[in-house]
């Protein structure tokens, strides 16, 4: 049950814009789809809910095989029992909130439709705006009116293309929380495509970041944060501090030499390109200088402050350590030119590799 993707290709005109992707998304499980601008997530979308046709690779929503271009087989948008939220919420602006949100029932054939178009509307606290017309409604409203229109035929399946995008950040906050819980609610499966980490990091159950066509990483918000496969993703999923490292006689170091501990569990024995990923917060940034000594599982560096920001609960400091710019945290004010010591355990230090099969092929052909 659920979706599954298998093989997926996509060409337009010749050039391929999705490379064979697989994925599968559980029955109620909530997956977003992460990767920059023009990575594929859209197209990805719209192969599933038949709005493109792909070239190769098969589709099932809830055990139905939706789309197979090697038998032929395609299966039309309003057959496959989905609701879809746009980016542009595509609502109509001649019909008011209540003939909007009945749209797809009516298209169904459906003649009464007010007791659907009455839950979906409550569901999304708009029942006392149903007689209005989008000119008449803020932006966040209007997307409630889109969401409400995706659900009011209770599909199977709710696909999601950066619903938030056009709101401001507090709206942004609340609907984000509506949308998991209306999913939650009608407990049906729900693909979510987004470029922004923190909408996917809070709502998803899975995350699948892609790249350029492929899929690079498919994981919890927890496991990608902490354990990404690569730069590419530890650089896309929260803010990132890469050191250069390299092995030497005696362990790890940094470009100057200075000995520095990281997580054996990273250690793969490959030292091709390797980096490792130490997020800002897991440092402890102190005032002064407090040895420079690695002991106990713990790393110890000294550097001077270049750069701060106040940030309000604390401050973000730039430290300079061993020709490296560092990214901190503090709630001490360290003046610039300050010494610093970063403290922080090996564990929180992982070698990550610094590119993808993908990302180095793609730097060749260009
Ligand atoms: N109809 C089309 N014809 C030709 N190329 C297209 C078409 N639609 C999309 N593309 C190309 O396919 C690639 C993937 O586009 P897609 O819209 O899926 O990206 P996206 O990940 O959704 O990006 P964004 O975050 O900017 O919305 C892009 O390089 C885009 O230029
Ligand atoms: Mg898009």
């Amino acid at each position: 049950m659920g979706i599954s993707v298998r093989g997926l290709v996509k060409s337009y005109s010749a050039v391929n814009v999705i490379h064979s992707i697989s994925f599968d998304v559980a029955d109620g499980e909530f997956v977003t789809l992460l990767g920059p601008s023009g990575c594929g997530k859209t197209t990805t979308l719209r192969c599933i809910a038949g709005l493109d046709t792909p070239n190769a690779g098969t589709i099932a929503i809830n055990g139905r095989v939706v789309s197979d271009p090697a038998r032929k087989l395609f299966v039309a948008p309003h057959e496959r029992d989905l609701g879809m939220v746009f980016q542009s919420y595509a609502i109509w602006p001649h019909l008011t909130v209540a003939q909007n949100v009945a749209f797809p029932l009516t298209v169904r054939g459906e003649r009464d439709t007010r007791d659907a178009v009455a839950w979906a509307l409550d569901v999304v606290g708009l029942t006392k705006l149903s007689d209005r017309r989008p000119s008449e409604l803020s932006g966040g409203q209007q997307q409630r009116v889109a969401l409400a229109r995706a659900i009011a035929a209770r599909p199977q399946l709710l696909l999601f293309d950066e619903p938030l995008s056009n709101l401001d950040a507090r709206l942004r906050d609340r609907t984000r929380l509506e949308i998991s819980r209306i999913q939650k609610e009608l407990k049906v499966p729900a693909l979510y495509v987004t470029h922004d980490q923190t909408e996917a990091l809070s709502m998803s159950d899975r995350v699948i970041v892609m790249e350029a066509g492929h899929v690079v990483q498919e994981g919890t918000p927890e496991d990608l944060y902490h354990r990404p496969v690569n730069r590419f993703v530890a650089d896309f999923i929260g803010s990132a501090n890469f050191l250069d490292v390299r092995r030497g006689p005696s362990g790890w170091q940094l470009p100057d030499g200075t000995p520095i501990l990281v997580d054996p569990a990273s250690d793969t024995g490959d030292d091709s390109g390797s980096v490792a990923l130490l997020r800002p917060e897991a440092i402890r940034l102190e005032p002064g200088v407090h040895g420079d000594l690695t002991a106990a599982g713990f790393n110890r560096l000294t550097g001077r402050v270049v750069g701060s920001m106040y940030l309000g609960p604390h401050a973000e400091y730039i430290v300079e350590v061993g020709g490296l710019q560092l990214r901190a945290f503090s709630r001490a004010a360290l003046p610039r030119g300050s010494h610093a010591t970063l403290v922080f355990t090996a564990l929180d230090c992982r070698l990550v590799a610094s590119g993808t099969p993908h990302s180095r092929s793609l730097a060749h052909a260009g």
